[in-house]
C-alpha cells in the first residue's frame, strides 16, 4: 500500500456539521471516500454521526476507523451516500458518479469552486449552499441520481439549516 505524507486538505467549518446533522436526520448516512487522515471520522464521532471512511493510501492517521478499500468497488443506496472531500482529480470520480447513478444513490462532493466543473465533468450537480463549508472556501455540492425520490425533500431540508458561523 502507498503511504502519503500527512496532510489534511478539507477542514470543515461548524456549518458543515450542521448540514451533516440535517442530512442524517433524513435517514441518510455518509461514507467519506478518500478520507485521507480521517479527520472527519473523529469529528463525526463527536457529533454522534456514524460515518465510515475509506482510502486506498496510508497516512499517519488521525482515526483508527479508516478502512483501506478502493471506494469505486463499493455499492450505494438511497440511504448510504458516498462523500468525496477535496478528492485527487482523476478518473475515480467519474467511476464513482457512474456507480452512484446505477445504484440510485447521491454523491456529495466537497470542493473548491474552481475544481467543480473538471471533477464533476458531465454530471448534473447542485450547489447546496451559498456559504462555504470549509476554511479554504470549499462548497457543498450533491450529484443527485436520476429520479432519486427523496432528493427534493433533502435539498429543501438542507437549505433551511441556518448559517452558524
Ligand atoms: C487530496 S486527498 C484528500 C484527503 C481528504 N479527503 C482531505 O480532505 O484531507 C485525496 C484522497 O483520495 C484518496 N483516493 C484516491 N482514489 C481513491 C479511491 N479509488 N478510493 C479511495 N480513496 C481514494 C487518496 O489516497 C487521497 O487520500
Amino acid at each position: 500500500m502507498v503511504t502519503l505524507p500527512s496532510h489534511v486538505f478539507f477542514t470543515p467549518k461548524r456549518y458543515f456539521w450542521a448540514l451533516m446533522q440535517e442530512l442524517y436526520s433524513c435517514a441518510v448516512t455518509v461514507t467519506d471516500c478518500g478520507c485521507g487522515m480521517g479527520i472527519l471520522l473523529g469529528m463525526a464521532d463527536y457529533f454522534k454521526l456514524p460515518m465510515r471512511g475509506v482510502d486506498i493510501c496510508h497516512r499517519e492517521a488521525l482515526s483508527n476507523k479508516i478502512e483501506f478499500i478502493d471506494a469505486t468497488t463499493l455499492s450505494w443506496s438511497s440511504s448510504e451516500w458516498p462523500m468525496l472531500c477535496r478528492p485527487s482529480h482523476g478518473q475515480w470520480i467519474g467511476t464513482m458518479i457512474d456507480r452512484v447513478r446505477a445504484d440510485g444513490s447521491c454523491m456529495i462532493y466537497i470542493g473548491l469552486p474552481r475544481n467543480v466543473k473538471r471533477d464533476l465533468a458531465g454530471a448534473r450537480f447542485v450547489k447546496i449552499t451559498t456559504k462555504p463549508v470549509g476554511i479554504d472556501g470549499e462548497h457543498f455540492y450533491v450529484v443527485p441520481s436520476n429520479g432519486f425520490p427523496y432528493w427534493p425533500t433533502i435539498r429543501d431540508a438542507l437549505k433551511r439549516v441556518p448559517y452558524l458561523e
